[in-house]
């Protein structure tokens, strides 16, 4: 039996699943999820675990001080249980669309929730959550800021950690492909970061939602949530990711729920999201080899939205499964509408992402933080 001294030693060395993959699909690679949804706290456990002991090591974070973030899901859990017992004031600034157990569970883990309430008329409530971090940076002297976005901390905690986890599981064998999702981008590119050193050719994945400017795509609303952005996060490494693939809210909803039935694991939307792309993936190639995947969070948050069928309904959701496979489109050219891929141009031809959308480092640059 595993025995810890307390839940810090269980932010790391996640469970490797082997999955049987979409009903469509027919994987002959062997394919693998990592839990990362296992943790205390879901996936940001171990991000924020080396974001503060990072910071205590460079002297940023002193005894006794505070962590001020903007999150409103995974990385504001991980912050409040890493201060919580570590011995650290937590503000978390968020805004109205936080729900109802997020609240809950980082008020019993002692942080501090300021919710903003005022729309930013460009900048929408990313802005709004930043005006109002600057001011509580402002207001407390010597207060930690983590920054998920930027801060190198963020990949750091999977280049050798993440990676070698999968390596020893896997017994060192052959892995042809990762498969994550991409919000702040610190998942997919510290990972492949670290694998490709063992695995020179491995294939990085990113799986993006139809709506998002990451790859080079238009911004639209959309109801997945989780990966996908409205900004860049300078912290995705461009160069080492090989493929993008978009999708629609029907088809990662539908997913999730087909990842509940078909593999019993109960998740969020980024990891239906995932599902789709890697049980495809893992048709791509031969038995010898393995698939990697990433299942970033449990499900439990998402009952309202992804597993009510009246929310679907409402939504016009239902019925809106993925294809068995995705549509190639021109990277930077065509607008994707449903589950799509396209390969990144690395010659230079087009470039990774619009330059008409605000890179995470801007917002802090314009905000004097
Ligand atoms: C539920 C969920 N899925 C996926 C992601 C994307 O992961 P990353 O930030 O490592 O790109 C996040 C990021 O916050 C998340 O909370």
């Amino acid at each position: 039996m595993l025995k810890v001294s307390n839940v810090l030693e269980l932010m790391k060395n996640t469970p490797l699943v082997a999955l049987r993959g979409r009903a469509v699909s027919k994987p002959r690679a062997r394919l693998w999820a990592k839990l990362e949804m296992a943790m205390p706290g879901q996936m940001k456990d171990r991000v924020a675990f080396k974001m503060v002991t990072d910071a205590e090591a460079s002297g940023v974070l002193r005894p006794g001080g505070v962590i001020v973030e903007s999150s409103s899901g995974t990385m504001a859990e991980g912050l409040a249980r890493v201060g919580c017992i570590k011995g650290y004031r937590v503000i978390i600034v968020t805004d109205p669309r936080i729900d109802v157990s997020t609240a809950a569970k980082l008020r019993a883990l002692g942080a501090e929730i300021l919710v903003v309430e005022k729309y930013h008329p460009t900048g929408g409530w990313q802005q709004s959550r930043l005006e109002r971090l600057r001011e509580v940076l402002r207001n407390t002297p010597g207060a930690y800021w983590p920054r998920q976005y930027e801060s190198p901390s963020n990949p750091g905690a999977y280049v050798d950690q993440m990676a070698g986890e999968l390596i020893e599981a896997l017994g060192g064998e052959n892995i042809a492909a990762l498969v994550a999702s991409v919000g702040s981008g610190g998942s997919l590119c510290g990972t492949s970061t670290g694998l490709k050193k063992r695995f020179p050719h491995i294939r990085s994945i990113a799986v993006d939602a139809v709506g998002s400017v990451q790859f080079n795509q238009p911004n639209s609303n959309r109801l997945q949530s989780g990966h996908g952005n409205s900004i860049i996060a300078s912290n995705i490494d461009y160069r080492i990711i090989d493929e993008a693939h978009w999708l629609s809210d029907g088809e990662v909803f539908n997913g999730c729920r087909e990842l509940a039935r078909r593999e019993g694991i109960f998740a969020g939307g980024s990891s239906g999201a995932v599902y789709v792309v890697a049980s495809w993936v893992a048709e791509q190639f031969g038995p010898d080899k393995h698939v990697v995947c990433l299942l970033p969070d449990r499900g439990d948050r998402y009952g309202e939205t992804i597993y009510s069928d009246e929310y679907m309904e409402k939504h016009h959701l239902m019925g809106q499964e993925a294809a068995a496979g995705p549509q190639r489109i021109r990277y930077g050219v065509d607008v994707a509408e449903r589950w799509s891929y396209a390969p990144l141009p690395h010659d230079g031809s087009v470039p990774y992402h619009s330059p008409d959308v605000s890179l995470s480092s801007d917002i802090t640059r314009e905000l004097g933080l």
